[in-house]
């Protein structure tokens, strides 16, 4: 397993280029199930997750082709075979495969899905929205087998906003019978961007963006080709990191619009950047005020945040607090942190940050994804050298981090073990 080797105290410089957005494309290569045909993505990001993804879309009978970031897709020959728990387990956006199964062959298979290491991390109301639309849904020996056709439209309100539930009763939904309504539905530019690509494909969807998503059904739908948004917390990672090493940095490709929380937290805490057209300019080497800070659904500030920012914070002048809304214990990385020299306490929800204004290197082990990212930022301000071990975590969700941090001044290696 490879490892990434920082040594802390570069202050980064130079402009870094956005990849597509992980967590728009791993949906939308779902949706290709809904019509057969051939599909061409642009921006796709080259990333662990897409190619885990394509691995068990092959097993589907859908082949994909990378040329660079254009990835084309031939879901002509798709079947609905079960979706199996060796690829489903490592990935929890494999879930996504279930509405478009059920959508289009009235039946799915699909395991029960692992994903990140923290805490339960439930479908039931993926599931529920299924039965809603009238499918039967059993759990048959740690596999989900849903099976009804043809799906009813219905109106269906989720008690809590979630961006997996509400993608997946999306394209459940676009080929069912009649008009269904989904209340407190996502609000995730993620989840936009799979709408528009699903009306792309001729399916009728009103309210996008909006909390309240409205669907025609249809009969059928056409393949169409996308381009993939930018990712806006890898964006927001790379502000953290010009930001925490006081540099000057450019974020070129991300979308403002999609950062709006972000940006807010990062000028509280006393970070200056300038936005103009498709370019965030950070301006680093400020005091780092402290702050207190609550994760939300979108257009609050992002859970997928909070571990970046909370390394940021080590560095305020003063006490803060981060409340996590949104996952139980998603602090995996705050024992790693106060290994580096951190001293943060979690009670409950929320993270206590005294800032310390140092941090020193340290062996340390990703976790989930934006905890590792975490840790790499921590090393790239620590005194001395941090070893981060297990870091195919961060390949799941970050294009050649190590490129990207080097490329700004970084001084930041990949140690290949065999
Ligand atoms: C998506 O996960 C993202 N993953 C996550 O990003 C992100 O952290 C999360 O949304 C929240 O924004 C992808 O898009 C592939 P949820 P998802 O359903 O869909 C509970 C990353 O780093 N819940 O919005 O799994 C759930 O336990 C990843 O890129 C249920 O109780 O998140 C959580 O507490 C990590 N029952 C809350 O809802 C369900 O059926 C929000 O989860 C589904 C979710």
């Amino acid at each position: 397993m490879d490892s990434l080797r920082v040594e802390g105290g570069a202050r980064l410089a130079g402009t870094v280029d956005i990849s597509g957005s992980k967590n728009a494309v791993l949906p939308m290569l779902c949706a290709t199930i809904l019509a057969p045909g051939e599909y061409t993505l642009g921006n796709v990001p080259l990333l662990r997750d897409v190619t885990t993804l394509s691995s068990l879309l092959r097993t589907l009978g859908i082949r994909t082709h990378r040329e660079g970031h254009t990835l084309r897709v031939d879901s002509t020959g798709v079947v609905p075979n079960e979706a199996h728990y060796d690829l489903v387990r490592t990935m929890r956006a494999s879930v996504y495969v279930l509405g478009p199964l059920l959508a289009r062959f009235g039946h799915a298979r699909v395991s029960l899905p692992g994903g990140c290491a923290w805490g339960p991390r439930p479908i039931d109301l993926h599931l529920k929205a299924m039965e809603a639309l009238g499918a039967a849904v059993r759990l048959d020996h740690g596999t989900i087998d849903a099976s009804g056709a043809p799906l009813i439209g219905t109106r269906i309100d989720f008690p809590i906003s979630s961006v997996g539930a509400t993608g997946n009763a999306v394209m459940a939904a676009v080929l069912a019978e009649g008009k269904t309504v989904l209340g407190n539905a996502a609000r995730e530019p993620e989840i936009s961007s799979l709408c528009e690509f699903l009306v792309a494909m001729g399916a009728r969807i009103d309210g996008i963006g909006s909390g309240v998503l409205e669907i025609e059904g249809v009969a059928e739908l056409h393949p169409a080709d996308a381009v993939v948004i930018p990712d806006r917390i890898e964006a927001g990672t790379y502000l953290v990191a010009a930001a925490l090493t006081g540099g000057d940095v450019t974020v070129r490709g991300a979308r403002s619009d999609h950062l709006e929380a972000t940006l807010a937290a990062l000028r509280s805490a006393g970070v200056e950047f300038e936005e103009r057209g498709g370019e965030i300019v950070v301006r680093g080497g400020g005091e780092i005020s402290p702050l207190r800070v609550e994760t939300e659904p979108y257009p609050g500030f992002p859970t997928d945040m909070q571990a970046q920012l909370m390394t940021l914070l080590l560095f305020g002048r003063g006490k803060s607090e981060i409340v996590e809304n949104i996952f139980p214990d998603r602090f995996k990385h705050v024992p790693e942190l106060n290994r580096m020299g951190g001293s943060i306490r979690v009670e409950g929800k929320s993270a206590f940050i005294r800032g310390v204004g140092a941090l020193t290197g340290a062996p340390v082990m990703a976790s989930d994804l934006r905890a590792s990212a975490a840790l790499v930022l921590a090393g790239l301000i620590a005194s001395g050298t941090t070893r981060i071990s297990r870091v195919y975590h961060i390949d799941r969700g970050y294009e050649r981090i190590e490129e990207k941090l080097a490329g700004l001044g970084g001084r930041i290696w990949r140690v290949r073990r065999s």
